[in-house]
């Protein structure tokens, strides 16, 4: 057996947790935080309580609150600058995955020359190593994309309208602290699409490791189990505190955990390319738009590593169907939830768009070094074609 690992952060896990901040060893004296600017009451006195809390330690706070969804290279920028400008020796990324993602690219840009794109490593990125970066502490208020534990940092580039991915070791959070109090009063269509997009991490990565590192299995169905059970009942009880720890517990930790080990497949990528032509479309929501085709078109491809995770859905392997099982398994579960067959006319995308998001997601972001199998242009416009309504 062969285990590669490497799981450096430090996590502060459980519902009340955050009053801790100001007892942690906090990586330095001033903190640029970075959130979301966001008219919800809650949020505005969450970032009044961490200004508070830091101010216990001694640490000293600037913020910057113009984060918005898919975060941009833009706004890296102006934070940056802010952090500059301000003397600040750390970053706090406040939020959900775009928050803690823009924190994290602030962060390598507060100790990496030239900008920022020169560090992407696919699409027209400059493929540089990214060797420095300012600590990260992340506060998570949400349970999804798992950045809490793993060294990627996802921007868009307004210019280029590419979505891509940053990753070193030097991108882990110094510290996370992930408090399932802080989620309780996330709408109900985020908690559904941070859901799923946890149990996407871990499939993803379950089929990439083609049984290999056990670690991953072990944490992919961990986390698998836990979505499928308690996603259904957060959606119904918001204020189930069992359920929201079990969630953050799935996505931050798992599922953030089997992403720190191996890397997820081009449904990722294909999605990622939807919300950065169309930044409306909500993460979530576009792996659920194409995921049924996509996992229907690559069965043939990787049928038992399909079977492999239609069995933590609770799918059983059909002879006549090798690998069709997780397909299956997402309908249903996709039915219960009531997101099956999501339209992605809904986001302002017309059937004539979907040529150009499959040549972008084939020829400009790497898509062929991620699978165990390669997709060409045609069959990626196929899966959108047959996704389409
Ligand atoms: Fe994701």
């Amino acid at each position: 057996m062969m285990i590669d690992a490497q799981m450096p952060t430090r996590i502060v896990f459980g519902a009340g947790r955050l009053d801790e901040l100001a007892a942690l060893d906090l990586p330095g004296s001033h903190a640029l935080i970075c959130t979301s600017k966001s008219e919800r009451a809650e949020r505005k006195a969450l970032l009044d309580r961490v200004i508070g809390l830091l101010d216990g330690a001694d640490v000293a706070a600037t913020a910057y609150e113009g984060v918005t969804p898919n975060p941009t290279n833009e706004q890296v920028g102006e934070a940056c600058a802010l952090a500059k400008e301000s003397g600040c020796d750390f970053v706090i990324g406040l939020g959900g995955g775009s928050s803690i993602d823009a924190a994290k690219a602030i962060a390598m840009m507060m100790r990496q020359d030239g900008d920022l794109w020169d560090y992407a490593y696919t699409g027209s990125g400059g493929k540089k190593d990214i060797l420095q970066a300012a600590p990260v502490v992340a506060i998570s208020t949400t349970a999804g994309t798992g950045t809490e534990t793993d060294p990627y940092s996802v921007i868009t580039n307004v210019e280029t309208g590419e979505k891509l991915d940053f990753a070193a070791d030097v991108l882990y959070p110094a510290v996370s602290i992930i408090d399932p109090e802080l989620m309780v009063s996330l709408p109900e269509d985020q908690t559904i699409y941070q859901g799923i997009d946890a149990l996407f991490h871990a499939a993803e990565c379950a089929i990439t490791n083609r049984a290999e590192n056990r670690l991953v299995d072990v944490f992919a169905q961990e986390s698998i189990s836990h979505v499928l059970t308690w996603l259904p009942v957060v959606v119904k009880e918001p204020g189930n505190i069992e359920g929201r720890t079990m969630l953050a517990y799935a996505a931050d930790i798992c599922s953030g955990y089997t992403q720190s080990l191996i890397n997820t497949t081009s449904h990722h990528i294909i999605a990622q390319t939807i919300g950065g032509m169309f930044p409306s479309v909500p993460h979530g929501a576009s792996l659920i738009m194409i995921a049924e085709e996509y996992y229907k078109r690559i069965a043939a491809f990787v049928p038992d590593e399909l079977d492999l995770v239609g069995a933590y859905l609770g799918v059983d392997p059909c002879n006549h169907l090798p690998g069709q099982s997780f397909a299956e398994g997402l309908a249903r579960f996709f039915d219960r939830l009531g997101v099956r067959g999501l339209p992605l006319s809904d986001y302002g995308i017309a059937w004539e768009d979907l040529p150009a998001i499959a040549d972008a997601a084939v020829n400009r972001t790497g898509i062929a070094d991620v699978d165990l199998y390669t997709l060409t242009e045609e069959d990626v416009l196929g899966i959108l074609q047959r996704s389409y309504r």
